[in-house]
């Protein structure tokens, strides 16, 4: 049956991207995959059986799949992205987020003494914006996922905003004068509201681990299905633009959380054969596994992300289907740099 389904499996492509009213809209993660994109495989896999993404990010196709009522397991090992996967799969509907908020604001509002925004971020807020953000900042270690999740997306919404929305993802942190005050207060209370999305609980869970790793944390032959976005070889950086703004406001040893990840080009091939072992060691026999991968720029040359892939894994049985880029940003990326990239989805079974 499964090995059917690697041959018969879709992947149209979708040109509208994420809708920025879902819950994916909470933040905008780097590298995130299209919700549409995703919802359309998960739709064809069969509800039994338990799916793993080893580098799960925002938590997109962990949320996908959970809605559909299959059992998931997120791995990422950036912490931000973490809370915002956790906010997506743990809420339920009796969650009252919005008291929530409104508590969480009425503590910042009455407190006499907070830190000041560090200097190297201030000058991307209004000066009273900063200070609300500061105040609601001393709340964090006391927030649910869901609300950190808040606060991460309300930090990037409102720091857009105090530069007259003119940031783009590839303007991020691009000094535009005059700041424009934005109410911080107000955008925490609203995105709480907008993004909250009840959804039945089913098992699904997400590990702050190593994908390199993934036997410490999970049976051998557990696993039926593998979706994923790995990271990619051009090693984009997980921990900037508004992840470096706010681990900066909390005090993160950003640095740290970025040479945990894989980042590092030189070890990438060890890095991927090694989590693409631990796959085949989670994964039951016949199990499918599907990376969404795609061309990427190295040093100057384009390298196709299906050859790659396919020479270092484990497995046998492959197919590879190419398409054109969804989203804008790629496209963003191909005009600036005059490539014609492609993507590949590589399907293997074990
Ligand atoms: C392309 S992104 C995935 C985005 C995700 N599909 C989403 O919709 O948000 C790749 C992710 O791999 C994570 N990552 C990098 N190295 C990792 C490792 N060793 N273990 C687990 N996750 C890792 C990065 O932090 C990043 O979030």
């Amino acid at each position: 049956m499964v090995s059917k389904l690697m041959t018969n499996i879709k992947f149209e492509k979708i040109d509208s991207v994420n809708n920025p009213n879902s819950i994916h809209g909470m933040y905008p993660y780097r590298g995130k995959i299209s919700a549409i994109d995703a919802e359309q495989v998960i739709k064809q896999l069969p509800k039994k059986g338990t799916l793993l993404d080893p580098f799960c990010g925002s938590g997109t196709i962990v949320y996908e799949a959970q809605k559909r009522g299959i059992k998931a397991i997120g791995v990422e090992l950036n912490p931000l992205a973490v809370d915002i996967a956790r906010a997506k799969i743990y809420l339920t509907s009796k969650t009252n987020v919005i008291k929530q908020a409104e508590q969480i604001i009425k503590k910042a509002k009455a407190i006499k003494q907070f830190k000041k925004m560090p200097q190297q971020v201030l000058k991307h807020f209004h000066l009273e914006t900063a200070k609300e953000i500061m105040r609601v900042a001393k709340f964090f270690n006391e927030m649910s996922d869901y609300m950190k999740a808040v606060f991460y997306g309300s930090v990037a919404l409102t720091a857009r905003g105090c530069n007259d929305y003119k940031w783009t993802s590839s303007t991020v942190g691009k000094d535009i004068n005059p700041k424009t005050k934005i109410d911080f207060y107000e955008k925490f209370v609203y995105k709480a509201k907008k993004h909250f999305h009840p959804i039945r609980h089913n098992g699904s869970k997400i590990f702050f681990h190593d994908a390199r790793k993934l036997t410490e944390i999970l049976p051998r032959n557990s696993i039926d299905y593998v979706f994923t976005s790995p990271p990619y070889f051009d090693c984009l950086d997980y921990t900037a633009y508004y992840a470096k703004i706010i681990y900066t406001i909390l005090e993160q040893d950003r640095l740290r959380i970025k040479n945990s990840l894989i980042q590092n080009y030189r070890a990438y091939t060890i890095d991927m054969k090694t989590v693409l072992n631990e796959i085949n060691a989670v994964c039951r026999k016949k199990a499918i596994i599907i990376f969404v991968v795609g061309d990427k720029k190295v040093h100057g040359k384009v390298i196709n992300g299906g050859q790659f892939f396919k020479e270092i894994s484990p497995f046998k049985q492959y197919r590879i289907v190419e398409r054109e880029y969804t989203g804008s940003s790629s496209q963003i990326f191909d005009k600036l740099n005059k490539t014609k990239r492609k993507e590949q989805i590589i399907i293997w079974t074990k």
